[in-house]
């Protein structure tokens, strides 16, 4: 049966892996894509399903009452997906509001129209069919010390406005659930790698500087350890849970895969220097510079729940996935130089806004 699935934030990097994934994999479906192209949002990402009927873009913001109406009415989504997001750490320490307005606000209003949509508040029915899947980070727990994983039942205790702003739209996410019965589903994943992430975050940043032979700031000693996921077992987990996951449940999405900063940067060193024979990639382009403030030191997570509930587990160990990253980046030159050079921002114009 055709699934129709409204998707926010998909011309960011994970939602354009996962309308690829979704596009690949399903026959029958419909893709809304809701984006409203902020700096991070490129649509020049999505040009290969241009002509795909079964992708519509939309540009719009998740906080438009009016909008997200209007385009649940028409189009009367099976699931709603919530990728949109301000998502990057250190900007959220110098402009924290925004991410109350798009991760918070605008959450909250998703999850509102749904509900007038989907819900008959006199019998207390909800139509059959609908979900609501939040895509979340493991940042919401706060950070490890050197033993122990992050459970579905780990406290949550963000550190960030950035952590801070996924925890409370988390939070109201549940609150929908538990107040109303919406069914929802709340992913939780670490931090994820492959193609069209944006350069301003660590692995294509140090890809491009290393190539060429810029600086590579490394905050503080560089022993900060995250769980790396490559994007597409990601993609995998989110089409499981909006298909199977159980109403109300909480899943976390990880491939213990962990590794600290300084060794993935020196993997890209080592990586580039042997592809590109290029005796200007050394470890001497490492600069370490001041540490973010409140930096956490470990995450790591426990993917036990979806592995036994659902049978997701990752395909891609971390080995392969930063191959075939790096490879990616370097046969998309111009992809990144557009992106660098602030070029991709010109491409809705082009495309779009004289039609
Ligand atoms: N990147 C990771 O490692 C990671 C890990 C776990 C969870 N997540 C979560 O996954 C989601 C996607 O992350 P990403 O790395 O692809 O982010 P991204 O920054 O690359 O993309 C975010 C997208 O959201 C869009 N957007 C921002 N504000 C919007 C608004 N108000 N209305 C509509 N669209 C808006 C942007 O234009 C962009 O296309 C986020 O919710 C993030 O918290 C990310």
């Amino acid at each position: 049966m055709k699934k129709t699935y409204l998707i926010t934030g998909c011309a960011g990097f994970i939602g354009t892996n996962f309308v690829y994934y979704m596009l690949k994999k399903h026959e029958d479906i419909l893709l809304v894509n809701l984006d409203k192209l902020t700096y991070a949002g490129n649509l020049e990402n999505l040009k290969d399903v241009e002509k795909d009927p079964r992708h519509v873009f939309v540009q719009g913001d998740i906080c438009d009452k009016e909008l997200v109406k209007n385009l649940i009415d028409q189009y009367d989504p099976d699931y709603v997906i919530n990728f949109a997001a301000e998502s990057h750490v250190d900007r959220s320490i110098y402009n924290p509001e925004v991410f109350v307005a798009t991760n918070v606000m605008g959450t909250v209003n998703l999850l509102q129209r749904c509900k007038e949509a989907w819900y008959d508040a006199e019998k207390h029915i909800w139509k059959e069919g609908k979900k609501f899947l939040q895509v979340s980070t493991d940042e919401v727990y706060g950070a490890l010390g050197a033993e122990g994983y992050f459970m579905e039942s780990t406290p949550l205790n963000p550190h960030s406005p950035y952590s801070a702003s996924k925890t409370s739209a988390d939070n109201f996410v549940k609150a929908f659930h538990d107040t109303y019965g919406m069914p929802i589903n709340i992913t939780r994943c670490s931090n994820n790698y492959g193609p069209y992430q944006f350069p301003e975050k660590l692995i294509p940043l140090m890809i491009n500087n290393a190539r060429h032979h810029k600086n590579l700031p490394v905050y503080g000693d560089g022993m900060q350890v995250r769980d790396w996921l490559y994007v597409e077992d990601h993609c995998k987990a989110i089409d499981m849970v909006s298909a199977s996951g159980k109403s109300g449940e909480i899943y976390n999405v990880g491939g213990h895969n962990e590794k600290p900063n300084i060794f993935i940067i020196k993997t890209i060193i080592s990586e580039l220097h042997e592809r590109l024979k290029d005796e200007g990639i050394s470890e001497t382009l490492i600069q370490h510079v001041t540490d973010r403030l409140g930096h956490d030191r470990r995450y790591g997570i426990d993917p036990s729940k979806i592995k036994a509930d659902l049978g997701w587990y990752p395909e891609t160990p971390f080995e392969k996935g930063i191959i075939l990253t790096i490879d990616w980046y370097l046969t998309h030159e111009e992809w990144m130089n557009r992106i660098t050079s602030g070029d991709y921002q010109k491409y809705y114009d082009t495309m779009y806004q004289n039609r």
